[in-house]
């Protein structure tokens, strides 16, 4: 692939760049930076080993005293417990090009110094147990998209959750217990929050439903607040699909009751001109969109335009429009339109690295789910059509069949059936934890694997055929059926953010850049050791320390015999199937092997799994 060429030359010239520079300029400048910022701290007795003429990070005695150093180069600075207070020289730490960590937990600042947020590489920012006090402007994490971390408990901060906390997409971590904060909690976009603590503030509304995963323990200690997990019963309002949108709610309202009117009168145009149009066969456009009410083309383009800013509001020829309409990839499920979608009350289900997710109860009583993405704009709209009519013509057992799309220059929606039982994800982590019994997982896997390879027939040309197999994305029909879901985004998605498919955590993908369907056995593997350790791989929320790295836990315990030790025996029936369990265990290492090479192909897999399989029922 040219663009792996590319990629590879970039990461190449970049690394030498970094090779060459880092030993000769960086420790010298680390070290008149580190001086400037403790002449700004009050009581720095704890930073006496802190001295001119002595290199930072490899001084006679190690690095100076709350250094964090990696190859010579200070990353982090963990000022903790120190009694420091004063105005930081924020300057002194722009300075430090290789600061990602800062941490000035347990002192005695009382405010913020002024332009911490110019820190925009910073992952950890800590300044929890401090005299910090007032409000904190809901704009202020905006230009620090890096941190992955936020600390900011037990202080005396007030105000709202700055908001711009909540659009850090990086976020895994977020600690602002024991403050004075008030008002709603905003709506979390991070796909990979794992950690969150608010208890302890003046927090009110409803918990947004992004936050669904975490428990009581996470907002104990804000009587205004409600929601499923603390017990407290929300008053109900029905949720619109494009409410929680750009647009205020209230211009929505007015646009359509204009919109209506406007509807009426083309109603009324196109009876009149039914007729001609019939006569004059359409040419070069698809049929869908003849076919398509008018109406609804014009509420999406009317939508359209105002987000770009008031253009005009004009309704082009129905065939032009068809780029608005929700087009029918697959109607085992019935015909529907926008309008339906759009009529319907709608939830919010969570949102991913591609983009979020709503249950839309329609009035016909089917449910499906819409997925909203932003960053699929790789194809034109001829191109996705046919890309997406090609999913839309799959039927596996093992396969959830897309319903429909919505091809927009800004977000695409999809749309698919929604399975009242959830995703494989929830049954694994979420309340129903842990009640899939082992005969029950075994056939999942089975099913997991069969859908894979069905799906590495159909696009056998393709790099990545799922490149998205996570648990998340396998949902449970009945009888624990498993569906495979979010397939084939590959060649749909800008280049930019194809890292965010699963499949990029296989290491050939980290290392090299390339892709096969080897790398969707990787992601299976992963799901295996998932099902059989209940572990939480550290590939769902790579910072280092989100999570264990089950995969090298896992091929190390094999190589010292002590397989069995990793086993969750809290699985339901599992008592007689040990060696069943070290069996599929050993699948699952087969199938993370590093090198593709090495790793099972997706036949080979099924064949030992449906051998385990055989094994056990006998
Ligand atoms: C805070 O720092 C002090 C020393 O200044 C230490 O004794 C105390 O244990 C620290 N508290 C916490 C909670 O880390
Ligand atoms: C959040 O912080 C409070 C107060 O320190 C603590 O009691 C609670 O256990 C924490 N919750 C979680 C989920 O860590």
């Amino acid at each position: 692939m040219a663009v792996t060429g590319i990629f590879k030359q970039f990461l190449l010239s970049l690394s030498t760049t970094l090779v060459v520079l880092l030993p000769l300029t960086f420790s010298a400048s680390d070290s008149v930076a580190l001086l400037k910022l403790k002449k700004s701290l009050k009581n720095a007795g704890a930073l006496d080993s802190w001295v001119p003429g002595s290199a930072p990070c490899s001084g006679p005695r190690g690095p100076w005293r709350g250094l964090i150093c990696q190859g010579g180069v200070v990353t982090g600075l963990s000022l903790e417990g120190m009694g420091l207070w004063g105005t930081i020289d924020v300057q002194a730490l722009v300075e430090l090009p290789g600061l990602s960590t800062f941490s000035v937990e347990n002192n005695s600042f009382t405010h913020i110094s002024p332009g911490i947020n110019r820190l925009g590489a910073l992952k950890v920012l800590s300044l929890s147990r401090n005299q910090f006090s007032g409000a904190i402007p809901s704009d202020y994490f905006a230009k620090m998209g890096s941190l992955k971390k936020v600390r900011l408990s037990y202080n005396k901060f007030t105000g709202e959750i700055p908001v711009s906390l909540a659009h850090l997409s990086n976020l895994v971590g977020l600690h602002i217990q024991n403050n004075q904060f008030s008002g709603r909690i905003p709506v979390f976009n991070s796909p990979i929050l794992n950690s969150l603590n608010v208890s302890n503030n003046r927090l009110e509304g409803e918990i947004p439903s992004s936050l669904s995963k975490f428990s009581a323990y996470s907002f104990a200690g804000n009587p205004g607040l409600c929601g499923e997990q603390i017990g407290v019963h929300c008053p109900s309002t029905p949720n619109n699909i494009y409410k929680n949108i750009t647009i205020p709610t209230m211009i929505t309202f007015g646009v359509v009751i204009i919109l209506l009117v406007i509807i009426i009168f083309f109603a009324i145009q196109l009876r009149k001109k039914k007729q001609k149009f019939s006569d004059v066969q359409p040419s070069g456009t698809s049929n869908d969109a003849v076919k398509a009410p008018p109406a609804v083309s014009v509420l999406v383009k009317t939508e359209e335009s105002m987000k770009s800013a008031g253009s005009d509001l004009t309704v082009s020829n129905p065939g032009k429009a068809s780029v608005a309409e929700l087009v029918m990839v697959n109607d085992a499920k019935g015909v529907f339109g926008l309008t339906d979608l759009m009529k319907a009350s709608a939830e919010v289900l969570g949102n991913g690295p591609l983009g979020s997710s709503y249950m839309v109860r329609m009035a016909n009583g089917l449910n499906v789910v819409v997925k909203r993405m932003r960053q699929m704009n790789a194809l034109g709209c001829d191109a996705f059509d046919a890309e997406v009519k090609k999913l839309g013509k799959l039927r596996h057992p093992n396969v959830l069949t897309p319903l429909a799309y919505h091809y927009r220059k800004e977000e695409k929606l999809f749309v698919h059936e929604h399975l009242p039982k959830g995703s494989l994800l929830n049954h694994l982590r979420g309340e129903g934890g842990g009640e899939l019994d082992w005969l029950t997982r075994v056939k999942i896997v089975l099913g997991i694997a069969e859908g894979l390879e069905f799906l590495h027939n159909e696009f056998d040309s393709q790099d990545v055929p799922h490149g998205n197999l996570k648990l998340s994305n396998v949902l449970l029909g009945p009888d624990n059926r498993p569906l495979l879901s979010d397939y084939g985004f590959h060649p749909l998605l800008n280049m930019d953010c194809l890292e965010r498919l699963f499949a990029y955590n296989a290491p050939e993908a980290i290392q090299k850049q390339t892709m096969s369907c080897k790398s969707d056995v990787y992601c299976l593997g992963i799901i295996i050791l998932e099902m059989l350790t209940g572990e939480h791989p550290s590939q769902y929320a790579n910072d280092g320390n989100g999570g264990s790295d089950t995969v090298q836990w896992v091929a190390s315990a094999f190589s010292e015999g002590r397989q069995a030790e990793l086993l969750d025996t809290k699985i339901k029936g599992c008592m007689n199937s040990v060696g069943s369990m070290e069996k599929l265990l050993h699948v699952g290492a087969l199938c993370t092997k590093t090198s593709p090479e090495q790793r099972l192909g997706i036949k080979e897999a099924i064949r030992m799994i449906k051998e385990i399989q055989v094994g056990d029922v006998e």
